[in-house]
């Protein structure tokens, strides 16, 4: 058996990049780095409100969710094309895979696209022929996690997942993200029923500004599997055993919490209670291009705003494979190659 404090913290980036991980909170859409999006500008004939990449940078300065969603609706303009989703997948997938992620599920939100007349055909087309390329290129597990745009009605969301019904095979659950205030997850009810009738896992955002009742909500109308965010459940000492007891998984991306003013300050970050309080939780990136950072810097900057130690990061690790919906098979196979790391590590000491 290995002694994980036996890890010096020295050594921690390289144990943060070598272990295996799962990715599980990423919107393919948020991986639209500046360069990139005046690429596919020119690429689609299609004007940007900014005179340069520095220019855009420089308006990445959210003061909430709905101050980036703005921002970030209107970059996913440039995307048009099947080989324009196909460039930015790719590109996202060979960075993870150099970051030690060995499965990635890939939020995508075919309403922002359809919605501007790009056919689901290419949406699916892209994104699913650079996934499959990932698992065979890559060795690295990819699949597609259909987001509902909750800002948009129920009907819009179950007429498009009946328009995305010809892909089936090319996603592997659904989940719900934009503007969470105002829009509880009761509202999506009937969809994501059909969507689990389908065969589909669910899983939705929730808590990321909203209060504990819409990590309930999401629990308790959608059957959620995991929750995205549930940074605000902290606030509801019911919800907090509950989540323990059932060990449900919670996908936190710290670095948006910091840069959308959830937190203050890293060192704020409910992170700390809810592993003290033994919850089920991960890290990951939610929309790297526009937050600063990976899933590697999300690690680095939270362990060393909240003090955390090897420990922590199996944990982390851990929780974020075991949470991921991989076969099992696959799943006890990184496992296994999770504890070889530690064990090496933890022999050249
Ligand atoms: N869509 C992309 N990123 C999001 C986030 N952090 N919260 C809700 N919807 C999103
Ligand atoms: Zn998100």
């Amino acid at each position: 058996m290995f002694k994980v404090h036996a890890i010096p913290p020295q050594r921690l980036p390289e144990l943060l990049r070598r272990m295996p991980k799962a990715e599980l909170h990423l919107h393919i859409e948020g991986t639209l780095e500046p360069e990139m999006m005046f690429a596919l500008a020119q690429r689609n004939g299609v004007a940007l409100p900014y005179a340069n990449v520095q220019a855009l940078r420089a308006a990445y300065d959210f003061h909430n969710l709905q101050s980036f969603l703005d921002l970030y609706y209107a970059g996913a303009s440039v995307l048009c094309t099947a080989q324009d989703f196909y460039d930015l997948a790719w590109a996202y997938l060979e960075r993870a895979q150099a970051e030690g992620v060995v499965r990635a599920e890939l939020f995508f939100d075919p309403q922002t696209h359809t919605a501007r007349g790009v056919p689901m055909a290419a949406v699916f087309d892209g994104l699913g022929r650079a996934c499959a390329d990932a698992r065979t290129r890559l060795g690295l597990s990819a699949e597609l996690i259909l987001c509902f745009l909750r800002h948009l009605s129920q009907e819009d969301a179950l007429a498009t997942l009946e328009a995305a019904l010809p892909w089936r095979a090319h996603f592997i659950g659904v989940g719900l993200d934009s503007s969470e205030l105002g829009h509880p997850p009761e509202k999506f009810t009937e969809v994501f029923a059909r969507a689990r009738a389908l065969g589909l896992h669910v899983v939705a955002h929730a808590g990321e500004e909203g209060p504990p009742a819409y990590i309930w909500g999401a629990l308790d109308a959608l059957k959620a599997e995991r929750i995205d965010h549930g940074v605000q459940a902290w606030h509801d000492l019911v919800l907090m055993q509950h989540l323990a007891d059932e060990q449900v998984p919670l996908t936190v991306c710290p670095l948006s919490n910091l840069k959308l003013c959830v937190f203050e300050r890293l060192a704020d970050h409910t992170l700390a209670r809810m592993l003290d309080a033994g919850l089920c939780v991960s890290l990951h990136s939610d929309d790297p291009a526009y937050f600063g950072g990976y899933l590697l810097e999300n690690y680095h900057q939270t362990f060393a705003a909240l003090h955390l130690d090897a420990r922590h990061a199996y944990r982390l690790a851990a929780n974020s494979l075991r949470a991921s919906f991989a076969p099992e098979p696959d799943k006890q196979r990184w496992m296994h190659a999770l504890k070889q790391v530690f064990a090496d590590m933890s022999e050249q000491d």
